[in-house]
């Protein structure tokens, strides 16, 4: 069995747990121009999975921290969430995760290809996502990210999060710790 059918099949499997997925008709696809290059800006589906664990394998320097039952957990979960992919030429490039809970879109991942960062894919996805958790009254978004992790942290401060506490050892396999960071919405 390929991997893309392997992956069908989970999702077949999690459809009959879960019901089907009422949130990706919430986000319509469209392209973006970014430093020359096309790129189309989709949900995230069960086709994309092999080209997401590859895109990992990249970024986290051959690790997959997100295996495929996760992102097929999220992917059919009842509560309100988006997972979005930006392709180029067919072949995922990056990709983010959100699940609303309690008025707050927390982002759960988040990961662009080093060939293609540095050209506003990331801010750009969470503008996608910040409209998607507005567009459900969402009074927040939220995230983890690692202490050590400089770049993120810089870009979501640029986006406008601010860091609300520290998470003691929250990475329980490297003992690091995370900050907490929040982003409010204008009331
Ligand atoms: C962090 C990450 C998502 C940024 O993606 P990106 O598409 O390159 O980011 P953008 O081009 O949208 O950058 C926007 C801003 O973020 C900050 N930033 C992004 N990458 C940075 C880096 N390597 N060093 C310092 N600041 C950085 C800058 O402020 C940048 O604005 P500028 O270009 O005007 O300086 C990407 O580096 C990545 O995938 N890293 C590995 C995975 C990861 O850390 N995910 C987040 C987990 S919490």
């Amino acid at each position: 069995m390929t991997m893309w059918k392997k992956f069908d099949f989970f999702s077949k499997l999690t459809e009959l747990f879960f019901g089907k997925d009422k949130y990706p008709q919430a986000y319509k696809k469209r392209t973006l121009a970014r430093a020359g290059a096309q790129f189309v800006v989709e949900t995230m589906d069960t086709r994309h999975l092999d080209d997401v664990m590859e895109l990992q394998r990249r970024v986290y320097q051959g690790e997959t921290p997100w295996q495929p039952a996760a992102f097929l957990v999220e992917m059919h979960n009842p509560l309100p969430h988006l997972y979005l992919v930006v392709t180029h030429h067919g072949k995922v490039v990056a990709f983010i995760g959100c699940r609303v809970t309690n008025q707050d879109g927390h982002i759960t991942n988040l990961a662009v290809d080093p060939a293609y960062q540095h050209r506003g894919l990331a801010l750009f996805l969470l503008q996608e996502i910040a409209a998607f958790a507005k567009s459900l009254r969402c009074s927040s978004l939220s995230l983890e990210v690692r202490l050590g992790n400089l770049a993120a942290q810089r870009l979501y401060r640029k986006f406008g999060f601010i860091t609300k506490a520290v998470k003691v050892e929250y990475y329980t396999e490297t003992q690091e710790d995370a900050l907490d960071m929040i982003y409010l919405f204008e009331e």
